[in-house]
């Protein structure tokens, strides 16, 4: 393995007593293991998922793991807006005051589907379901008064943007690659466009690309899927002298959960926000069609648009 820190190292010395820390996807992988790190530092936790056996065995988890952990369960289904809404009224009954947002829920490579509003699956999941649920909470966020929101970027959103004309994949054939490309670059879009928005607030937002970690994320991938990326990976450094293969360089979740957790926590993130971290540090490895400040903006409006209730 690497001599990266573990998500664990990552809080070690850190006091997060009295602190709220809201996570998604808690109930596994990356979401799990930042969990049991923030817990671990004191934190109240609050993890949100879809399936409540599964979250409550997260939690039961995290309990035999740090003696004395707070946490709180809440059902989050991010493909139903209206599941997303009684979360967030859930989450705002168990607390006033948020102090990290976790955006880390996601899905990969989905088979085409739609969520039960119409979005295709992926960006519908990974973006608009956590667009949702950040509006939500801005009042909670803000009420900390030096509130992050840290939300699960990938390495991945070069495979695709989004399309503002068609980010629902109406109107083309369907490139599951692509899509999930797209709905990682519109993860980075909104942290840029809420750091903007919200510094003011006293909320900053950050972008995570957590590394290639083996969790149950590839549960969608076959043989001849991991061929394509490494052929695609290949294509896109040809001629550049890197390696073709980063992305295979899986780490644990143990590892791979500490980028989002030094977000969530780090002193040396105090003054800065609108950044994409990597390796726990800030990285410029973003394609410039996800930092640019206008488009970030742009699909700012076009995600209230869409997520706007009936
Ligand atoms: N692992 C990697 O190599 C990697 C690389 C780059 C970025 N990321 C990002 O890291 C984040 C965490 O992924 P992971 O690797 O930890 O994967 P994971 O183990 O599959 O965890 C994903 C979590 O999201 C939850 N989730 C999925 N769909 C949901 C929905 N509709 N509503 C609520 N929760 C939902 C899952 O719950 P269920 O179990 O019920 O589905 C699970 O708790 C993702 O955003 C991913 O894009 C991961």
């Amino acid at each position: 393995m690497t001599g990266s820190p573990s998500a664990l190292q990552v809080v070690d010395g850190i006091d997060l007593s009295g602190k709220v820390c809201v996570i998604t996807g808690a109930s596994s992988g990356l979401g799990r293991e930042s969990a049991r790190a923030l817990a671990a530092a004191g934190a109240h936790v609050v993890l949100a998922a879809r399936n409540q056996e599964a979250l409550s065995q997260a939690a039961q988890w995290i309990a035999g793991e740090v003696p004395g952990a707070m946490t709180s369960t809440v059902r989050l289904d991010l493909t139903a807006l209206a599941s997303v809404r009684a979360a967030a009224s859930a989450i705002r009954s168990i607390t006033p005051v948020i102090d990290v947002l976790m955006n880390n829920a996601g899905v990969m490579f989905t088979p085409f589907g739609r969520t039960r509003d119409g979005f295709e699956m992926q960006i519908g999941t990974n973006h608009f379901g956590h667009f949702e649920l950040t509006r939500l909470l801005i009042l909670q966020l803000a009420a900390a008064g030096n509130a992050r929101i840290v939300t699960l970027s990938s390495g991945g959103h070069v495979m695709g943007d989004v399309d503002f004309d068609d980010p629902n994949w109406e109107h083309r054939e369907y490139d599951k690659f692509v899509a999930y490309g797209a709905s990682k670059t519109a993860n980075i879009l909104h942290v840029v466009e809420a750091d903007r928005r919200l510094r003011d607030l006293g909320i900053r937002a950050y972008a995570v690309h957590p590394g290639t970690v083996a969790t149950s994320l590839a549960r969608y991938m076959s043989r001849s899927d991991f061929s394509q990326l490494r052929e695609m990976a290949a294509a896109s450094t040809a001629g550049r002298g890197e390696p073709t293969d980063s992305f295979l360089d899986i780490t644990t979740p143990e590892h791979g959960a500490a980028t989002q957790v030094w977000a969530a926590v780090s002193p040396e993130l105090a003054d800065r926000g609108g950044v994409y971290l990597e390796d726990c540090a800030i990285s410029e490895a973003v394609a410039p069609y996800a930092r640019d400040e206008q488009r970030a903006a742009d699909f700012w409006a076009l995600s209230e648009t869409f997520c706007a209730a009936p």
